[in-house]
């Protein structure tokens, strides 16, 4: 089959605010569809960038006192640093403040005003006297015309649903200083909509490029009418100055989405150069955009128009997402659910979001509710009870008595594995349309059908009477499990990644599910994922819960005596580990990388910073002291998942060993 070639997009987080799980649902929808496609051998890349222009962004900064370049530099990190700790696999994360974005925004603009798509015309907008500035909507608050409840925006009351404009508000301020602002006129720029109004008819009619939920939205909007799209903002604005003009600006819609180009251009120029006109100019190439369903009007409309107008592909699809909802409701800060990527984190693991959210999403822009009973449900029965079981089932103990070494698939095996590879086709197909939710119940009824065959044929019991018998079946069950370790890789990377490495095996697309694994000794058990404890998540939205001022005085544990509470330190979980492996790393001074066995909680694996004073080999059945709870960090050489205790510097480094009776994953109280 043909290989796509396919540019993938999802929306652009605004540079003011932190990431938060709505965000992350979208990241990780399109994260799954792009390491799907690359794992069915699509030429597929990530793009995406930070959204930073405009005037929230400009005030922000102004009140920490630095230029609004330098606040975006900031926010931009602390983004890119949530959104990959969900594993969110960017082939490039740009920004729009950038010589690319900039580049582009003017190349459209030109090309559209050259050809007449660009109109002007005065109007009269609120500004404020104090700040010298005309006031977006959201910066103006007063009394509702309508119900005459106060603090309101300008743009519309919260209370009883109506939209005005400013101008109507009783009793309006500016938000900035609390003067009253006066109207002001000035010359504006306008995108002329409606002149692609046949085109982007044609282009909504034909080839499949939204879903038909969304053309019933679009034809609403047709029939409305399409208005003229106002481009330009008076400064001070913190954006692209509009060439020919003096003191206009781009307004940020403008130049977002084209961000979606910067970040492509950015990259190609450092990859394969050809490869951005291909994208954006040849037509055997295609646009893929992930987007919620709030800003569907400037990704089926705006874009596409401006596109056209510039002579540019357009998108070859616009697939469009709910929002999210906590436990039903709207995400609400009083009620502890408005939930950041970095407050998840502490508490939960970022991959059972991903598995929660796939076993949910599907192509609709229907809502998509986090419950957090349903999420503990899901996660510690579908996930670790089925899914995870199976390897942890049968390449433990069990496979140690073997010698860890599998034998040879049987009949029962072949009828079991085929099982599995005949729901290939079907499970690509939910991945490639976003019905992730019917690709996971697929794989869940597979894996069910694993663990009836394990529990049918307890290798637990057979291997006390007939022990190759019993390597059979474990070869079996690890040979079935690795096609669904490979369907699940799109949404599990790193769990996945963990069961590749104890089968030892490098061949994990879904190009390679037809081969086995057989006559081969294969790698040591590695802790794969954990249940959820139904106390983290009340701690998590305890914590939502607590005021930003509260949150601030909070930030470190330590008082002004230095020192911390008993709570503090309970958090810290402290663990007997028995070191059952330890090599050299190559290419570190300091490193040795050990396997840390903490009984019940799984192997670990760690980078220890002992080479000084502690080889190898006089490591491997020691018994040391352990960090048990350590968030896994990505070192140099690999990923470290717990922290060895130690005193001492070079020579003189020694660990704390207990020196009587314990035993791994004793808790240390
Ligand atoms: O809605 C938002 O948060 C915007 N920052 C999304 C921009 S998407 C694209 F157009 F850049
Ligand atoms: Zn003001």
């Amino acid at each position: 089959m043909q290989k796509r070639k396919i540019l993938v997009t999802s929306a652009l987080p605004y540079a003011n605010g932190s990431i938060h799980l709505g965000h992350l649902l979208e990241a990780i929808q399109t994260d799954i569809y792009v390491r799907f496609q690359k794992a069915i051998g699509n030429e597929c890349y990530y793009f995406c960038a930070d959204d930073t222009h405009g005037t929230p962004v400009m005030l922000a900064a102004k009140k920490e006192g630095i230029t609004p370049e330098k606040l975006v530099e900031r926010i931009k990190e602390e983004h890119y640093t949530d959104l990959v700790s969900f594993y969110i696999l960017y082939d490039n994360y740009h920004s729009t403040n950038t010589p690319e974005n900039k580049y582009y925004s003017e190349d459209i603009y030109n090309k559209l005003k050259s050809k007449n798509h660009i109109s002007e015309r005065e109007i009269e907008q609120s500004y404020c006297n104090y700040d010298k500035m005309f006031l977006p909507d959201r910066f103006i608050k007063g009394t509702c015309p309508k119900c005459s409840t106060k603090d309101q925006y300008g743009d519309g009351c919260e209370s009883c649903g109506s939209t005005y404009s400013p101008k109507d508000l009783i009793d309006s301020k500016c938000v900035i200083c609390n003067n009253t602002p006066t109207l002001k006129k000035s010359k504006h720029l306008f995108f002329k909509l409606a002149d692609f109004e046949v085109q982007l008819k044609k282009w909504m009619e034909e080839g499949n490029h939204i879903d038909s939920g969304v053309k019933k939205k679009l034809s609403e909007w047709f029939l409305e009418g399409l208005q003229e799209w106002d481009i330009s903002r008076d400064g001070p604005y913190f954006g692209f100055q509009i060439p020919g003009e003096i003191d206009k600006y781009f307004y940020v819609w403008l130049d977002a989405p084209i961000g979606y180009m910067a970040s492509s251009k950015n990259y190609f120029d450092r990859v394969d150069k050809e490869k951005f006109d291909e994208f954006w100019k040849s037509k055997e190439y295609e646009i893929v955009h992930f987007i919620g369903k709030d800003i569907l009007y400037f990704h089926a409309l705006f874009w596409p128009a401006m596109l056209m107008g510039a002579d540019y592909n357009t998108p070859s699809r616009v697939n469009v997402h709910g929002f999210l909802m906590v436990n039903g409701e709207k995400m609400s800060k009083s009620r502890g659910t408005f939930i950041k990527g970095e407050t998840y984190r502490k508490y939960l693991d970022p991959e059972h979001y991903r598995f929660y959210l796939a076993s949910k999403l599907n192509d609709s822009m229907e809502d998509l509710d986090l419950n957090f009973s349903d999420f503990i449900l899901k996660i510690n029965s579908d996930l670790i009870g089925n899914f995870v079981n199976i390897f942890s089932r049968v390449s433990t103990s069990i496979l140690d008595k073997l010698d860890r070494r599998l034998g040879n698939i049987n009949s029962e095996g072949e009828v079991l594995i085929n099982e599995c590879i005949s729901m290939r086709d079907e499970i690509q197909k939910y991945y490639d349309s976003r019905n992730y939710s019917k690709a996971i119940r697929e794989i869940m009824k597979l894996s069910d059908s694993i663990n009836k065959y394990v529990n049918d044929n307890a290798p637990w019991n057979l291997i006390k009477q007939d022990k190759e018998k019993a390597r059979e079946v474990v070869t079996n069950t690890l040979n079935a499990g690795k096609i669904l370790a490979i369907y699940l890789k799109p949404v599990l990377p790193m769990i996945t990644e963990r069961i590749f490495r104890i089968l030892d095996i490098k061949n994990t697309s879904f190009l390679d599910i037809n081969e086995k694994i057989e006559n081969k000794v294969i790698g040591l058990y590695e802790f794969l994922s954990v249940r959820v404890d139904e106390k983290a998540v009340e701690k998590m939205i305890e914590e939502n819960k607590v005021s930003d001022i509260e949150k601030k005085e909070e930030k470190t544990p330590i008082n002004e005596n230095g020192l911390i509470k008993i709570e503090d330190l309970s958090k810290v979980e402290l663990r007997v580990g028995l070191i059952i492996e330890a090599l050299d790393v190559v290419g570190a001074d300091k490193l040795v990388n050990v396997k840390v066995d903490l009984g019940e909680k799984g192997i670990k694996n760690v980078f220890a910073g002992i080479k000084s004073s502690y080889k190898p080999e006089e490591l491997k059945g020691m018994s040391v002291v352990v960090v048990a709870n350590l968030e896994p960090r990505k070192m140099k050489f690999g990923i470290s998942e717990a922290m060895l205790l130690a005193v001492g510097k070079d020579d003189t480094l020694s660990l704390f060993i207990p020196h009587r009776g314990a035993n791994p994953g004793d808790l240390l109280k």
